[in-house]
């Protein structure tokens, strides 16, 4: 029995086949490439010593996808594929609703024609859209500001439709707050096409020296130090939450959501700062005005996921800081760089 991971190629779903391989399950990762490499997944079989069947596979590819179920036997999905760039999402959403929706919609369809009901979807803490208060838990009212954030929030009232309908569906509906942070080996790693729309990868790229500063969005908000705070994650800490994810929709049937943070916030300065401390790296910036869209304040109250599915964060700043920079260092180009380690081999 294989475990689905579609989108695998990308920053989070790399991380969980590492994460998969390491505990000895059997993968296949289907990914259209639009967004990442297959330079990833060379390197995560590196990383694991294992290999896996990749797919080159678009999900609006109804037929290929069926071929995927019909070619092997899968007990479970767990689903990244889709668009994340929120300005992108204003742009062009007819693009984002057609991705990300009617992909997961093919998807659902088949895995449902094949008898497999079992899903962790990759959601996202802006489905809490202006939190009216922090720490902010999965109780609280779901609205969305952008097409993107849209799409995460129609995905999860389908897939909750889809229970609905029939109670043999066993769904995890993941809300990450902010990934951050890359394997320890830096060999796999966030690598954003053009100029970064996220901070770390924008501060990593200043840091490596292919952007000149950071243009620090506001320091007018009311927070400590007027800059924008957020629930910073290690994506090594995100990945180890989707498989006991994964253990808990393969033990039960029902759909729940919840919070992949740490429930601790820093403000933009805050990390740049902690960055320059775990880096050694001089970071330059400018405080400009707000970015349209953005909010104050935004930290989980992760104890839903310690008690439901006993994971909990375990890596701070200093460590993201440090893997962030360690990735980067040794990728100036992300995966368009020649890496040391391969060439010695
Ligand atoms: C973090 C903080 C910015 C860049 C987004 C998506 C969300 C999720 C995570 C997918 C904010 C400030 C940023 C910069 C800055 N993605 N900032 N200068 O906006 O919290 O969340 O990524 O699910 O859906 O909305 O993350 O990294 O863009 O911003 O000052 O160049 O850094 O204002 O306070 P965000 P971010």
């Amino acid at each position: 029995m294989s475990i689905l991971v579609t989108g695998g190629a990308g920053f989070i779903g790399s991380h969980t086949c590492i994460d998969l391989l390491e505990s000895n399950y059997e993968i296949i990762v289907l990914d259209n490439f639009s967004n990442s490499s297959p330079e990833a997944l060379d390197r995560v079989r590196t990383l694991s010593n294992r290999n896996f069947k990749i797919y080159d596979v678009d999900l609006l590819d109804r037929e290929n996808v069926d071929q995927v179920f019909k070619e092997n036997d899968i007990e479970a999905v767990i689903h990244f594929a889709g668009l994340k760039a929120v300005g992108e999402s204003v742009q062009i959403p007819l693009h984002y609703y057609h991705n990300n929706i009617t992909g997961t919609v093919i998807l659902t369809h088949i895995m449902q024609k094949y008898g497999v009901y079992n899903l962790v979807f990759s959601s996202s803490a802006t489905v809490y859209g202006i939190p009216d208060t922090v720490p902010i838990t999965e109780d609280m009212p779901l609205s969305a500001t952008n097409p993107y954030g849209r799409t995460k929030l129609m995905i999860e009232q389908i897939l909750s439709d889809l229970y609905v309908s029939n109670n043999k569906w066993s769904i995890a509906l993941l809300r990450y707050f902010n990934p951050i942070g890359a394997h320890e080996s830096g060999l796999i790693g966030e690598d954003p096409n053009g100029i970064p729309n996220n901070l770390m990868p924008y501060i990593t790229q200043v840091a490596v020296g292919k952007l000149n500063e950071v243009n620090v969005f506001g320091s007018d908000y009311s927070t400590p130090d007027g800059t924008g705070v957020r629930d910073y994650i290690h994506v090594v800490d995100l990945a180890r939450g989707h498989l006991k994810a994964l253990e808990k929709v393969k033990s039960s049937s029902g759909i729940e959501a919840y919070n992949l943070g740490t429930g601790k916030g820093y403000s933009v300065l805050e990390v740049i700062h902690a960055f320059e401390n775990a880096s050694g790296q001089k970071i330059s910036y400018k405080i400009v005005e707000r970015r349209a869209g953005d909010i104050t304040e935004c930290y989980a109250d992760p104890t839903k996921a310690e008690r439901e599915l006993g994971w909990k964060a375990e890596k701070g700043i200093e460590e993201m800081c440090r893997d962030s920079w360690n990735w980067q260092s040794k990728n100036p180009e992300g995966y368009k760089t020649e890496s040391k380690f391969f060439l010695s081999r």
